[in-house]
Order: structure tokens, then C-alpha cells, then sequence
């Protein structure tokens, strides 16, 4: 949700370089975007509605400042406009932001009798209003902002220019902030990636710190000390080599990423994670992908761990009532470690003294510090909006988990069929993305308006994700059940010609599934099944065949080929793969 980038370099080369980081912030958000720098006494500012390609167009790149701020907008308080974009500029303030603040119409009405008059629909511009009100009485740039903090309620994270002063600013709550260093340059960003062409040294900023960049940084926080961090990781940001869409990079990644996480942690006869077969109770907590993601885990642990797990979406488990025994853990799943709602339940849940686990992708992300252990994914910056190798990782930490408490239990006698199985599994995830015709497939379906995705159990799981995918970049409505509820109701959408996908892995429930299938297909349904099953049946129009593995395993893999149906079904239809419209990629907000 947003991106806010600022620079202060030994060369007059801001412009350039805050740009070039704002790019790789435009996962967070790209409906409009600005930029603010010192020229000629005063800050100029220039922003635009649409993509930072838009901005680029007007901006004169010759021109030289030392000092830069700017931002990608996921609009929140506004449409996106010229007017809503940011920066905005009050008096001596201009800022760019990252976050929602919640007092924002109660402080804009003080503001108001103070004679402040607001262009745009922002919370942003209440704040810049506010700093410059504080300013009046102030000349301590410091203690004006400690005053601003105390005055705001919401998340933030604000990048400040002052027209009499020569410094950059920042400040943060709740909303990601890190302050990467190199030799020539200081960077504040919201993420990591934005500064990585310039530098890998980075600090994290937390709650409240506030920095003052000029010849050096200096971070005000009960006279904080920050460990500096080396991002470790080498990635080409810029790069989707040979690939069209991110999207199609990163789920040509999966073979890898997923390799190498089961090596690392299934190693001879020993899961190197941490053993949950000591609770009795887990909660699994995220929000889209990764929600689905805990669906997927709880039948594992569920069916094969003999473990009783509950699922939950993450704004939902936040206000409902929650249950916990001495022997409780809930896990936070997230790839960025910064999505709202994820954050707040951690929080939540650790006050109440229960042992917390994150498993992220982002390094050092809020979520990761803020839960008493972690594991990482290791699936590398995922720029694609769509998760893909972020969602097939964690499923994979997932499912080690669970066939560690089998095992634990001796509910899994011996871990040598899987050990087999992964030695093939990177083949097998590469024939899944090279070796199935999914353009003949999409071709089928990519032009009807409603499709629907049904499977039972663990199936239904994948099938969820498989749908959310489909929507999410192809913008064709889109809907799952559990494949015996769809007679309960939603079978009266089904018409001549509707594409119905059936995922049939599990065992149990192959011959129920069937006959919902059939049932669909009576009433004039195109089916398209997604089986590891030798399955052979007339009411079946277009089988999808995947190799049968280790029960473990079958989540990692099955939902590869949705992945690539839902990125065909999106091509064909000329959609913007990589940014959907009105998503972001980090759900900073609420
Ligand atoms: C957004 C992304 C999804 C992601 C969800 C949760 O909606 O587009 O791909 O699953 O947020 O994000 P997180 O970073 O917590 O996994």
C-alpha cells in the first residue's frame, strides 16, 4: 500500500536515483505518483495520476538536487487523481506518505479554523497542514515532529522536506520504514528492494524513530541505537530475463525455491523446524494466498498429523473471540511480514502471552520481529502481485511442519518415500510448467464471464487459490465450493458452456467429487479436471494430469497448473499480468 522513497546524495543526481528506487516499489501500489525536490528556494513538486512511467515523461532528469523524495499511490483517502496524488505541500511542509491516519477529519477541522484550506481528499494533506502549524511556533525540526507524533492516531511513515531546511525527515508507526547507506547516498523506502542498485546496507526503522538525514543520519528514539543489515540475497530487480510477465518468472522459480527448502530442512531422519507436536491447539492466521495457504495446512495436520488446526483470515480473527489453552501456538503466515491485519493478530495474540511463530518471506519484515520465532521461505523478492513462489513456499514450511508432528507421533513410520519423492521433485515441477498445453486449455474458457473451481477438502483448499488466481489477473468472476455444495444453490448458475475446474488429489472424497461432476455436466457444464488420479470418465471434457507424490507434497505441486491457466486465461485477454488493476502487492492498510 503505497510506496515512499527519499534520497540525500553526495552528487546532484536525486531525481535519478529516487525514481529508480520508486520503481521497485511499484508492487505497492500504482495509481498515481510524485516527486518533490529543493530548486531554487522552494520545493517543487511534479505528480501525476497513472503509472511512474507517466511521471518519468515530465520530468527533467538534468536537473541537479541533491535531495529527493517521492511516492507510488495505492489510493486510500481519495481517488486517484492528479490532486490525491502525492507529494502534498502546506506552507514550509511538503511529504510523502505511507499509511492511514485515523484522526485525520478531526484534525482537519482544527486545522480548518486555523485558516488551513485543503485541495485534496487526503489524510496526507492534514498532516503536511499540521507539521506546518507546529512550525509556526517551533524552529526545532525535532521537537516538531515528536509533537506531530503525538498528535497523530493511524500508521505512518512520512518522508518530509522543509523549505528551510536543508535536511531530509522521516518518521514511522506502523507503517514499514528502513534507511539503507551506502558510501555516496542515504535512502529511506518502504522496502528493501527499492534501494538494492545503490547499496545492501540497510537499517529498520522502528516505531517512532525519527531520522534526520544531512551530512550524516542521526535516528531520535531514547537515543536509539540500529543494527545496520546486509541484504544477502543477489537478485536482478530489473530483470525478468527471458520471461514476459514477472508472474511467469517467479513460477519458473518454483522448482528451485521449493528444492531447496526441502532440502534444507529434511535432512537424513531429521525435520530441522521447530516441533509443534507439543501444542493442542494451532491457529493458522493470514490474509488472501496466505489465508489459503493455513486451508491448506490444517487438512495436512488435520488428516495425516492427527493435529487439531484452525484456519483464520486475519481482519476477521483480529475482533472475533479467540480461544486459548497453555498449550496454544498461532502462526502468522505472510510474504511480506507487513500486511496489516496479519501484523495486528501477532500483536495481539503475543500480548495475551501465547507462543507466536511467523513464517515470512520478507527478511526482518514487522511480522518477523514481532512473533517470538520465524522461519523464512527464502523464495527471494517477489515482484508479480500474483503470489506464486512466495504461496507454493509456505505451503512447503507448512507441510514440513505437519510430517514432522506425524512423524513425531509415529503416525509416519519412515521418511524415505518422501525423501524419494523430492529427489524428482524438481523434474516434476518443471514438466507441470513446460509439458501442458494450458493456452489450448485457456483458450477454452478465457472468454466466458463466470468460472467456477470446486474440490473437497484439501482440493477445495487448492481450489481456492487456483480461483483467486484466475480473478485476480484476469478479471473473469470467479467462484469455489466445496464440490458438494455446489447443488445447494450456485448449480442454478451453471449453464450451456460453463467452464467448471475440479481439483481431484485426495483419495478419500475421488468418487464423490465425480459425481458433482457429473451433475454439472448433465446440466450443459464444461469440466476441466485437475487430477493425480488415472481417472477416465465421459463427463470429464479436459483432463489435467499430475504426477502422483507423497500425500505431503500433493499441495506443493497441484496448484502449479492453475497458476499457469489462470497466467494464460490473463494473457489471452491482454490483461496487465504483473499489476492487476486496483490491487497492491503489501497491504500496509486495514
Ligand atoms: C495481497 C497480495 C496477495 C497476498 C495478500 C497477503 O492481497 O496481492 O498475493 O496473498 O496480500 O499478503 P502477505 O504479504 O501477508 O502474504
Amino acid at each position: 500500500m503505497c510506496g515512499i522513497v527519499g534520497v540525500l546524495s553526495k552528487d546532484k543526481d536525486a531525481i535519478k536515483k529516487v525514481i529508480s528506487c520508486l520503481k521497485h516499489l511499484e508492487y505497492r501500489g500504482y495509481d498515481s505518483a510524485g516527486v518533490a525536490y529543493p530548486y531554487n528556494n522552494e520545493i517543487k513538486i511534479i505528480k501525476k495520476q497513472g503509472r511512474i512511467s507517466e511521471l518519468e515523461k515530465m520530468l527533467d532528469f538534468n536537473v541537479e538536487t541533491n535531495c529527493a523524495i517521492a511516492h507510488t499511490r495505492w489510493a486510500t483517502n481519495g481517488k486517484a487523481s492528479d490532486t490525491n496524488a502525492h507529494p502534498h505541500q502546506v506552507g514550509k511542509v511538503t511529504i510523502v506518505h505511507n499509511g492511514i491516519i485515523e484522526n485525520a477529519d478531526e484534525l482537519k477541522k482544527e486545522l480548518e479554523k486555523l485558516n488551513y484550506h485543503f485541495k485534496s481528499e487526503t489524510d496526507t494533506e492534514v498532516i503536511a497542514a499540521l507539521l506546518d502549524n507546529l512550525c509556526q511556533n517551533d524552529n526545532d525540526k525535532i521537537s516538531v515532529l515528536q509533537k506531530l507524533e503525538q498528535k497523530l492516531k493511524g500508521s505512518y511513515a512520512l518522508g518530509i522536506l522543509f523549505s528551510d531546511d536543508d535536511a531530509l525527515y522521516a518518521v514511522k508507526k506502523d507503517s514499514p520504514l528502513i534507511l539503507g547507506i551506502s558510501d555516496d547516498d542515504y535512502f529511506i523506502a518502504s522496502d528493501v528492494p527499492a534501494i538494492l542498485d545503490y547499496t545492501n546496507k540497510y537499517i529498520v526503522l522502528e516505531d517512532n524513530d525519527i531520522v534526520k538525514i544531512n551530512t550524516d543520519y542521526h535516528i531520535y528514539n531514547n537515543d536509539a541505537k540500529r543494527e545496520i543489515h546486509h541484504f544477502a540475497y543477489t537478485y536482478d530487480l530489473n530483470s525478468k530475463a527471458e520471461f514476459p510477465h514477472y508472474m511467469l518468472k517467479e513460477i519458473n522459480e518454483q522448482p528451485l525455491v521449493i528444492y531447496n527448502l526441502l532440502d534444507k530442512y529434511l535432512k537424513d531422519d531429521l525435520i530441522k523446524l521447530p516441533d509443534l507436536s507439543k501444542y493442542d491447539q494451532i491457529d493458522i492466521v493470514g490474509c488472501g494466498s496466505a489465508y489459503h495457504t493455513a486451508l491448506v495446512a490444517k487438512t495436512l495436520f488435520e488428516e495425516y498429523s492427527d493435529t487439531k488446526v484452525s484456519a483464520y483470515v486475519a481482519s476477521e480473527y483480529r475482533y472475533q473471540k479467540n480461544f486459548f489453552s497453555p498449550h496454544s501456538i498461532a502462526i502468522f503466515i505472510s510474504q511480506s511480514g507487513e500486511t496489516a491485519d496479519t501484523l495486528a493478530c501477532a500483536r495481539q495474540v503475543k500480548e495475551k502471552g501465547v507462543a507466536t511463530l511467523a513464517i515470512v518471506n520478507a527478511n526482518l519484515s514487522s511480522i518477523a520481529r514481532e512473533c517470538d520465532d520465524v522461519i523464512y521461505i527464502e523464495a527471494g523478492p517477489e515482484i508479480a502481485v500474483a503470489t506464486t513462489k512466495a504461496y507454493t513456499a509456505q505451503i512447503t514450511i507448512l507441510s514440513l511442519l505437519a510430517l514432522k508432528v506425524a512423524y513425531q507421533k509415529g503416525l509416519v513410520q519412515s521418511l524415505d518415500d518422501i525423501k524419494q519423492d523430492i529427489t524428482h521433485i524438481k523434474e516434476i515441477i518443471v514438466h507441470l510448467i513446460n509439458d501442458i498445453n494450458y493456452i489450448k486449455i485457456a483458450k477454452k474458457i478465457y472468454q466466458r464471464r463466470d468460472i467456477f473451481f470446486i474440490g473437497r477438502l484439501i482440493d477445495y483448499a487448492i481450489a481456492l487459490e487456483g480461483s483467486l488466481k484466475l480473478k485476480e489477473i484476469s478479471y473473469i468472476h470467479s467462484e469455489t465450493y466445496p464440490a458438494g455444495e455446489l447443488k445447494h444453490g450456485t448449480i442454478s448458475l451453471i449453464e450451456e458452456n460453463s467452464p467448471v475446474i475440479a481439483v481431484i488429489t485426495y483419495d478419500k472424497t475421488i468418487d464423490k467429487t465425480i459425481s458433482n461432476i457429473k451433475e454439472v455436466k448433465a446440466r450443459g457444464a464444461y469440466n476441466i479436471i485437475l487430477t493425480n488420479q488415472d481417472l477416465d470418465n465421459e463427463a470429464f471434457d479436459y483432463v489435467i494430469k499430475i504426477p502422483k507424490v507423497n500425500a505431503f507434497l500433493d499441495p506443493i505441486i497441484s496448484i502449479i497448473p492453475l497458476q499457469l491457466l489462470a497466467y494464460y486465461v490473463a494473457r489471452l485477454n491482454g490483461c496487465d499480468i504483473d499489476k492487476p488493476r486496483n490491487l497492491a502487492k503489501s497491504v500496509t492498510v486495514e
